[in-house]
């Protein structure tokens, strides 16, 4: 080799980002709340050794934007915990992975954050925990579980904060909660398991939900003045999805209520958009449907929450203005049912009266789908199995007082009716 050659060679490999110094900030900031030991992430990122092991891999996933795990498209609404590297950290892994994963000087890297074991919002006032233990078994596909926690109260409760606490975060991917007043879940219980399985809904109408968990989230308080009222005889459901790692896990999950004695001043509603008339042909990579709502009242949307099921493909959420402006709230372009968070806006979003909400679903039922339950494909259409679709959005937000929600009430409960009535006979 020429000197000259040496000497730009050797001022390239100074110039390339080293593990201590660019990579380690990049990893401990998004992404070791998952991979960490007895986290969800399949292997830790927590030290030099574990990332350059797979720095390649780690290059493809966060330029394709798979890792870390966010759905929501930029430019569509604005969300609090929103997980999302910058063009130039997603530059930085992959000239670092292309420069041989040099680990620097390691003196230079940052300290590995430290993680608060226990209630992360303090001590609940109630604790409601799994009856018995659930095995996770070694292999096979994702389990969707459903567990009951009756609250036994004499009075109705004002919740300020809800904090599920998952007993294994090895297993547990997220979950989802729910209440029911009808009585209808506990006696789907089985005693073999303590809960029962459920893939695409909870084979009851919700009451309403309360907050459930996802890795890496905030558990945050309810605003002042919006606690949720649970009544006597609710139960609250928690619908478990758990990875199987390899290795039977057992979890046992516990949910912690933190309650106020205040009654909620503030009226929080949401609203429901569907779409049940689901018919797709085998072999369809492109089926659209979509609903709309017109709002009575005005609504301040503070959450978005989107579902599908498997063949699910792209949802989008729009809401156009009576002045004809549109404002994006929502879109998710890589549909993947393991990933349904709650979003929340990190700003209201004001809409006013006569704000015509618009939804947008796309499946993709063909062969060419990996994640096409059926081989081959079949024709499907709406219902709660993992081989069925659905198209569902819930807006969460407030309306002003309590005439406006008795309006927005019965206007969405009667727009959801129809939504039902076009569901497509088997
Ligand atoms: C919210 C949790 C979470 C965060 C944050 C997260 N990951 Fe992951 N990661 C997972 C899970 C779970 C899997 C297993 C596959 C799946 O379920 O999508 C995974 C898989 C991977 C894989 C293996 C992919 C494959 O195809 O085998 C790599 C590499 C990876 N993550 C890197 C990262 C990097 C780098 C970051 C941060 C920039 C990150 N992850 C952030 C949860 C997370």
């Amino acid at each position: 080799m020429t000197p000259l050659l040496v000497a730009l060679l050797s001022a390239h490999a100074a110039d390339a980002p080293t593990f201590s110094r660019h990579v380690a900030p990049i990893l401990f900031k998004n992404c070791v709340t998952c991979h960490r030991p007895g986290a969800i992430g399949p292997f830790p990122l927590t030290t030099y050794a574990e990332a350059k092991k797979r720095a390649e891999l780690i290059a493809d996933v966060t330029g394709d934007r798979t890792m870390p795990p966010w759905k929501p498209v930029a430019g569509h609404g604005e969300f609090l915990d929103s997980r999302t590297l910058t063009a130039a950290q997603i530059a930085t892994l992959k000239a670092w992975a292309a420069a041989g994963a040099p680990e620097g000087d390691p003196k230079e890297a940052p300290k590995l954050p430290t993680f608060k074991d226990g209630w992360q919002l303090g001590k609940p006032d109630i604790i409601l925990k799994m009856p018995k233990a659930f095995t996770v078994p070694a292999e096979g596909r994702d389990v969707y579980m459903h567990f009951v926690f009756p609250l036994d109260i004499k009075t109705e409760i004002y919740v300020k904060g809800v904090e599920v606490r998952p007993g294994n975060l090895k297993v547990a991917h997220h979950a989802i909660g729910l209440l029911d007043g009808s009585g209808a879940a506990r006696k789907k219980v089985d005693p073999a398991t303590g809960g029962y399985v459920g893939f695409g809904g909870p084979g009851f109408v919700p009451a309403g939900f309360t907050p459930g968990f996802v890795p890496g989230a905030t558990p945050r308080f309810f605003e002042p003045g919006s606690a949720i009222t649970i009544k006597k005889g609710t139960d609250l459901v928690l619908q478990m999805h758990y990875h199987p790692t390899g290795k039977p896990e057992d979890d046992l999950t516990e949910v912690g209520l933190y309650l106020t004695k205040e009654k909620p001043t503030r009226h929080m509603f949401g609203v429901l958009l569907g779409a049940l008339d689901i018919d797709i042909k085998p072999g369809d990579a492109n089926y659209v449907c979509s609903d709309s709502f017109e709002l009575p009242v005005p609504l301040k949307v503070s959450s978005v929450w989107a579902h599908m099921h498997l063949i699910g493909k792209e949802v989008r959420l729009t809401a156009e203005l009576p002045n004809g402006k549109d404002v994006k709230l929502l879109k998710i372009a890589d549909w993947d049912f393991n990933w349904q968070d709650t979003y929340l806006y990190k700003h209201p979003v004001i809409l006013p009266k006569g704000t015509k909400l618009k939804a947008v679903w796309k499946f993709d039922n063909s062969a060419a789908n990996p994640r096409n339950p059926n081989d081959p494909p079949k024709r499907v259409l709406n219902g709660e199995s993992s081989t069925d679709e659905m198209g569902g959005l819930w807006l969460g937000g407030e309306v002003a007082n309590e005439l406006d929600m008795v309006a927005l009430l019965l206007a969405n409960v009667g727009h959801y009716f129809e939504v039902e009535s076009k569901k497509k006979a088997r």
